[in-house]
C-alpha cells in the first residue's frame, strides 16, 4: 500500500486500483498448503497495519437452522488448525458441540483480501486451555468466572457485583480456569482465498481437502468465478 501523502480521497482511489492490479492471486503464486498460505497473508496483514488482524467472524448454525455470526480473536494457527477460546456454555459453543462444524471469515480490508474457512470443531485438550487461561490478565480471568456468557442478566450492576464477588473470592491467589471456559480447534477442510481486483474481476482460489488414507492432507486447488 502506498504511504505517499494523499491529494484527496479521489487520488487515493486511483492509487488503490493500481495496487490491486499488481497484487493478483494465481495458482502458481500460492503455497500448496493452505495453512502456509494463510500464515503468509496473516503476516502481510500485520505488516500492512490492519487493525486486529487476528479477528475473524465465527459462523455456526443454531438449533432452528439460523446462521449465527460473531467476531472472535484467533489464538493459534498451525498444522492442526485454528484455535480460539470462549465460554463452553455460550450459544456458539452449544451450537458447535451440536453440529461439530463451524466457519471462519478473515477480512483484511486494507489489502482487499478475505479468507473463508470451513471445518470440523473439537475442544482443545484441557492442558492447552489451562496454559492459555493462565497467560491472560487477571481481570479477564475473573471476568470469565463472572459472566454467564449468552445468558440474559438483569442489568450491568448485577455483572459488576459478580465481578467484585469473584475478585474477593480469589484475592491474590492464582485464578484457576473455570471448567466452563476453554478452547476450540477448527480443523479446516476448505479454504477460499479472495483477492480484490479491478472491475470486480476478483481472484478466488478454493482449496478442498481430498480424502486420504491418514497421511498428510492433499489439497485440490480450483479457481472460482468472481
Ligand atoms: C473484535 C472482537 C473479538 C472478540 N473475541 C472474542 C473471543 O475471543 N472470545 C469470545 O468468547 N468472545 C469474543 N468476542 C465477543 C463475541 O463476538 C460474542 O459477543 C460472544 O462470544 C458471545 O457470542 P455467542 O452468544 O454467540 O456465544 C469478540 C468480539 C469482538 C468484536
Amino acid at each position: 500500500m502506498t504511504t505517499e501523502p494523499s491529494a484527496g480521497p479521489l487520488a487515493d482511489l486511483a492509487r488503490h486500483r493500481f495496487d490491486y492490479e499488481t497484487a493478483g492471486l494465481d495458482v502458481a503464486d500460492v503455497d500448496a498448503d493452505p495453512m502456509v498460505q494463510w500464515q503468509r497473508w496473516y503476516r502481510e496483514a500485520g505488516e500492512a497495519g490492519c487493525t486486529e488482524p487476528n479477528a475473524f467472524v465465527l459462523g455456526s448454525v443454531d438449533e432452528e437452522g439460523w446462521p449465527q455470526s460473531r467476531y472472535i480473536l484467533l489464538r493459534g494457527a498451525d498444522q492442526r488448525g485454528f484455535t480460539f477460546f470462549t465460554n463452553y456454555d455460550s450459544a456458539k459453543s452449544r451450537q458447535m458441540a451440536a453440529t461439530g462444524r463451524a466457519s471462519m471469515l478473515f477480512t483484511w480490508l486494507q489489502l482487499h483480501r478475505q479468507v473463508r474457512v470451513l471445518g470440523e470443531v473439537v475442544r482443545v485438550p484441557d492442558a492447552e486451555s489451562d496454559e492459555y487461561f493462565a497467560s491472560r490478565p487477571q481481570g479477564s480471568q475473573v471476568g470469565a468466572w463472572s459472566s454467564p456468557q449468552s445468558q440474559p442478566i438483569p442489568d450491568r450492576a448485577w455483572l459488576e457485583q459478580r465481578v467484585q464477588q469473584m475478585a474477593g473470592t480469589f484475592g491474590d491467589a492464582p485464578v484457576p480456569r473455570p471448567a466452563f471456559w476453554g478452547g476450540w480447534l477448527l480443523r479446516p477442510q476448505r479454504f477460499e482465498f479472495w483477492q480484490g481486483r479491478p472491475s470486480r474481476l476478483h481472484d478466488r482460489l478454493r482449496y478442498t481437502a481430498e480424502p486420504t488414507d491418514g497421511a498428510a492432507t492433499n489439497w485440490q486447488i480450483e479457481r472460482l468465478a468472481p
